[in-house]
Order: C-alpha cells, then sequence, then structure tokens
C-alpha cells in the first residue's frame, strides 16, 4: 500500500529541492517522501500559518516544502542537532532565498525547546523518535489554540501497529512511541488523527478551549 500511494502522490519539486532529494539519497539521509511533502503542502497552503517550528532539519528538504507553501507569508523556526546538517540546511536556505524567513537552531531540541517562547500555528516533529513523548509537553505549550501538531514516521516501520514484527534492538523506540500515539489519541487539549501515510503520520488539533467537543 505504501509503495502504491508513494507512487501516485507525487510532490512536484523545484530544481533545488530535487537536487537535495538527489544528496540525500547519495549520503543515506532520511529526507521527507514526496506523499508527506504532498500532505504538508496542502496543509500548509490550506491553513496559511505564520509561524510553524520544525524538530529535525536534516539538510532542510522539509522547511523549503513548507517555506514554499507559506507563499512569503510567514516564519519557520527549525532545530537540528548536527552541526555539519545543520550547516548544509543554512547553504541550502540561502540558495532558495528563505534564509530570512527560516531560523535554524543547531542543538538538541530537548534543551532549545525549554527555553523557546512564542505561540506556533504548527509543529511539525520529524526529529529522533524515541523524544517524542518527552517533546510533547513543550510542543502543547508552543502550540497556538487552533493549531496543528504533525509527527512523522509514528508508525516506525509497522513496528508500532504490529507487536510481531519488533525489532529487538528498535523496541525501546517501539515502545515510547506507543505511549505517544496512546497520550496524543487521548488527550483532552487535542484531536488526533493517525494515517497510515509512509511511515505513519500523526495529525492533532489543540482545541480552542478546555469546552470544545
Ligand atoms: C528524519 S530527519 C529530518 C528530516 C527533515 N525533516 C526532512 O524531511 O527534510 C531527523 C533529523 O533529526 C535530527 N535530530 C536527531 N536528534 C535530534 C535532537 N535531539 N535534537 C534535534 N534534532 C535531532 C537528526 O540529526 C536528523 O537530521
Amino acid at each position: 500500500m505504501k509503495k502504491y500511494i508513494d507512487n501516485l502522490t507525487r510532490y512536484e519539486e523545484d530544481h533545488i529541492m530535487a537536487r537535495m532529494r538527489e544528496e540525500a539519497k547519495r549520503d543515506h539521509l532520511p529526507i521527507m517522501r514526496e506523499s508527506l511533502a504532498s500532505l504538508m503542502d496542502l496543509i500548509v497552503r490550506s491553513t496559511k500559518p505564520e509561524k510553524i517550528l520544525e524538530i529535525g532539519t536534516c539538510i532542510g528538504y522539509s522547511s523549503l516544502v513548507m517555506h514554499r507553501a507559506m507563499n512569503g507569508r510567514g516564519q519557520i523556526v527549525t532545530i537540528e542537532l548536527d552541526y555539519d546538517l545543520s550547516c548544509r540546511a543554512r547553504e541550502y536556505f540561502k540558495i532558495a532565498g528563505a534564509a530570512n524567513d527560516i531560523f535554524i537552531y543547531n542543538g538538541d531540541a530537548s534543551e532549545i525547546l525549554g527555553y523557546m517562547e512564542g505561540q506556533f500555528d504548527i509543529i511539525f516533529m520529524d526529529g529522533p523518535k524515541g523524544q517524542y513523548l518527552n517533546y510533547l509537553d513543550h510542543c502543547l505549550r508552543l502550540l497556538k489554540p487552533g493549531g496543528l501538531l504533525i509527527c512523522d514516521d509514528v508508525l516506525f516501520y509497522g513496528m508500532v501497529a504490529n507487536d510481531k514484527i519488533v525489532n529487538k534492538k528498535k523496541i525501546t523506540i517501539v515502545r515510547e512511541m506507543k505511549k505517544f500515539l496512546e497520550i496524543i489519541s487521548n488527550h483532552p487539549q487535542m484531536n488526533t488523527v493517525i494515517i497510515p501515510l509512509g511511515d505513519g503520520v500523526s495529525i492533532s488539533y489543540k482545541k480552542e478551549d478546555k469546552a470544545e467537543i
């Protein structure tokens, strides 16, 4: 099914994105698949966010997908642990003419999120998969009421939804991801859907107020 959907759901990359995809393939870097790029493009275009926070920049492909969909209307803050990757992303933001709209923090998201302030319309979580639950309280604090928390890879190669195929080395990540999905699916402040696109995407809407059904 994954292959079928990926073949149908193409994202029209510009020449910079196409170059980034080549580079990611060459260096075995995990940038978003085209089907998720299409979904993010659709969400950003239709919700018109002014501020987006991203956790996990890599070389900046997903930041540029969201930036393009914002159409010059807003700002992106993105966090990347790896120094070399953050430099490569910064270069791409310059080449794409997006450097004034995308601010990149180089460091550990668990530390940076702790001192971040402000309110974001969308938070895109695509960092270390075992840490999603640890980032959740910060994300809720930083997300506007009515905003969206979008998390990639929540089904983690199908292992989260199927106990039998759990790779022993990944068991802690799978356990953490299951806890995370249970919490966001039953959270009083959020409405969540989980979509089996790629390796699974969750989309949570932060309710406007506690009385909202
Ligand atoms: C799946 S990749 C992000 C891909 C990117 N969002 C895209 O689609 O183009 C995950 C990234 O998270 C970064 N990362 C891992 N641990 C991190 C941490 N503790 N804080 C911030 N970033 C981290 C990795 O270095 C990696 O580049």
